[in-house]
C-alpha cells in the first residue's frame, strides 16, 4: 500500500523515482512546511470550534501538531513519495494518531486551499523582511548623504558630464527610489495577507467551517471571498514579484554606478576588499564581483517574475497543478533580492569615496555652461535660447571666455556682451561649481540647504516607515503567539 493517504484509494499501480520528482512539489515546499503547520493548527482549532470534530480528537491533532510545530517536522514527511507536504504531514499524522484521529484532519478543505494560504504565510513573512532591509538600506543612503554634503562630484545624462552636483543628492536620489519600493511592497502586503482557507478545492465545503475564525487566527486582515478567486489566484504573488523586479532593477543600477566608479577612468570609489575578487592570471586585479553578481541578480528576479506570469496566463478556473510550477520562482526571486539588497547595505557602507577625483571631475566637459546660460537671459533679458545658442557657440570654439562670448554674441546678434558690461570676471564668476550649485535652493536640488533639508526630511519618513514595519511584524508575531497559546490550552 502506498504511503501517501492521497493517492491510495483512486490510483493503482507504481510510479517511477523520476515521475515522483517529476510531480513532487516537495523541495519547494520546505520552504512553507513551517506554515503548512500553522494552517493544519488553525484549522483543527476550527473545526473544534465548529463541533465539525470531538473534543478528544481536536486534543490528539493538536498535540501532534504542536509537536511538529516544537521538535521540526520529521524528515520523513519531506519524502518525494509524497506529491507535496501537505500530502506528508498528513500521512505522517495518520501514521502517528493512527486514521481515526489523522483521517479526520483534512475535513472540509483541500490542499488548494491549503497551499495558497502557505504561500500568503510564507510571503508575508518574507515581504516583512525585505522592509527591513530596504530601511537599512535607505538608512545607509542617508548617513552617506550626510557625510557627503560637501563632496561635489560630476552629474551625468547620457553618461556625458552634465551639470556639478553633490555626491549626497546622487545617493538621496537612489534612497528616494528605495524608499518606493518600501511603499509598494507594503502595500501589497495587505493584497497578500487576506486569508484563502474555507475555499476547499474551490466551491467551499458543506461542512460550517469558520473562514472568518481561521482567518483570525492565522493573523490574516481578511478572507478572499469568492471561493474560486482564492484557490485559483496567484496575483499576490505576481505583484510581489513586480515589487521586486522594480527594486532589483534600481539595486542594479547603484550596483552599475560602483563597477563604473569602481574602474580607474573614473576611480570616485572604492569597494572594501570583502566585497571584491582578483585574478587568476592578474595579480594586480581587484574586481567588483559582488556588484556585478548582484547586477545579473536582477536579471534572474525579472527572469522569474516572467516565468512566473507566464505559468499564470491562460490557465482556465480554478485550480491547475501549473501553479506548483510558480512556487520556485517565487521563492528564488524572494530570496535573491533579500540577499542582494541585504549584501548592498554592507557594501554601500564600507565604501571609500575619493572626493578629491569627484571634485577634479565635476567642473570638466563645461558642466556649468547652463549657469552661464541662465546668467545671460537674467542680466541681458535674453530668450533662453538665445543665450543656449550664444554659449553653445563659445563651446564649440573650444573656451568659454568673454571673448568666445562676444565673437558669438556679435555673430548672432551683431554686437557684443562686454560692451553691454560683459566682464570676464562675472564669466569666471558664474561658471564656479560651488557658485553654481549653492544657486539651486529648490526642494530636492544639491544645494547645501535643500541637501539638508532633504536629509531631515528623509530621516523622518524613514522613521515613520519602520514604525509601520514593525507594527505589522508585531501583528503576525501575536497572532502566531496567540495561535500556538490556545492550541496548547486545548490540547491541555
Ligand atoms: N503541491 C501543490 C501546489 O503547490 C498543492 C496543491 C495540490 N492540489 C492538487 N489538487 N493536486 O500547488
Amino acid at each position: 500500500m502506498q504511503n501517501d493517504v492521497v493517492r491510495r484509494g483512486r490510483l493503482a499501480g507504481e510510479r517511477s523515482g523520476e515521475m515522483m520528482q517529476f510531480l513532487s512539489s516537495m523541495e519547494a515546499d520546505r520552504h512553507i512546511a513551517d506554515a503548512d503547520v500553522l494552517v493544519d493548527i488553525a484549522h483543527v482549532m476550527m473545526l473544534k470550534k465548529q463541533q465539525i470534530i470531538g473534543e478528544n480528537t481536536a486534543k490528539e491533532l493538536l498535540s501532534a501538531l504542536l509537536e511538529l510545530y516544537e521538535s521540526g517536522i520529521p524528515e520523513q514527511a519531506f519524502s518525494v513519495e509524497y506529491e507535496d507536504i501537505h500530502a506528508g504531514i498528513e500521512s505522517f499524522l495518520v501514521g502517528a494518531a493512527g486514521e481515526e484521529i489523522g483521517g479526520r484532519l483534512h475535513i472540509g478543505r483541500s490542499r488548494n486551499d491549503e497551499v495558497a494560504a502557505c504561500l500568503r504565510i510564507r510571503v508575508r513573512e518574507d515581504i516583512i523582511k525585505q522592509l527591513a532591509i530596504l530601511c537599512r538600506l535607505r538608512e545607509t543612503l542617508v548617513a552617506l548623504a550626510e557625510e557627503h554634503i560637501a563632496t561635489t562630484m560630476p552629474g551625468f545624462t547620457h553618461l556625458q558630464h552634465a551639470q556639478p552636483t553633490r555626491l549626497a543628492h546622487h545617493l538621496l536620489a537612489y534612497e528616494q527610489a528605495f524608499s518606493r519600493d518600501f511603499d509598494r511592497l507594503a502595500e501589497s502586503y495587505d493584497r497578500v495577507n487576506m486569508s484563502p482557507l474555507g475555499a476547499a478545492a474551490f466551491a467551499s465545503t458543506g461542512f460550517p467551517v469558520n473562514r472568518e475564525y481561521v482567518a483570525r487566527l492565522l493573523g490574516f486582515s481578511g478572507i478572499l471571498e469568492n471561493t474560486m478567486d482564492a484557490v485559483a489566484s496567484r496575483d499576490f504573488a505576481l505583484e510581489v514579484l513586480g515589487d521586486l523586479c522594480l527594486m532589483m532593477v534600481t539595486a542594479s543600477r547603484i550596483c552599475e554606478e560602483l563597477i563604473l566608479w569602481s574602474s580607474r577612468f573614473a576611480g570616485f570609489v572604492s569597494l572594501d576588499d570583502s566585497f571584491c575578487s582578483t585574478s587568476s592570471i592578474m595579480p594586480q586585479k581587484k574586481n567588483p564581483d559582488s556588484a556585478e553578481i548582484m547586477r545579473a541578480k536582477a536579471g534572474s528576479v525579472i527572469g522569474a517574475y516572467v516565468s512566473a506570469a507566464v505559468v499564470v496566463k491562460g490557465l482556465p478556473m480554478s485550480y491547475n497543478r501549473d501553479l506548483q510550477e510558480l512556487t520556485p520562482n517565487l521563492l528564488r526571486a524572494i530570496h535573491d533580492a533579500k540577499q542582494s539588497t541585504g549584501l548592498l547595505v554592507d557594501m554601500l557602507a564600507s565604501a571609500t569615496f575619493d572626493k578629491e577625483r569627484m571634485r577634479d571631475e565635476a567642473g570638466k566637459g563645461f558642466s556649468t555652461a547652463t549657469d552661464l546660460a541662465d546668467m545671460l537671459v537674467r542680466r541681458f533679458d535674453l530668450p533662453f535660447r538665445t543665450a543656449h545658442t550664444i554659449v553653445g557657440m563659445a563651446v564649440r570654439k573650444g573656451e568659454l571666455t568673454l571673448s568666445a562670448l562676444d565673437s558669438a554674441s556679435t555673430e548672432l546678434l551683431g554686437s557684443n556682451l562686454s560692451s553691454r558690461g560683459l566682464t570676464e570676471a562675472d564669466v569666471s564668476d558664474v561658471l564656479d561649481i560651488e557658485k553654481s550649485l549653492e544657486q539651486k535652493k529648490v526642494p530636492g536640488s544639491p544645494s547645501r540647504v535643500s541637501l539638508l533639508a532633504a536629509i531631515s526630511s528623509r530621516k523622518e519618513r524613514l522613521r515613520a516607515d519602520r514604525e509601520k514595519a514593525e507594527e505589522r511584524k508585531g501583528l503576525l508575531t501575536g497572532s502566531r503567539d496567540s495561535l500556538i497559546r490556545e492550541a496548547r490550552r486545548i490540547a491541555g
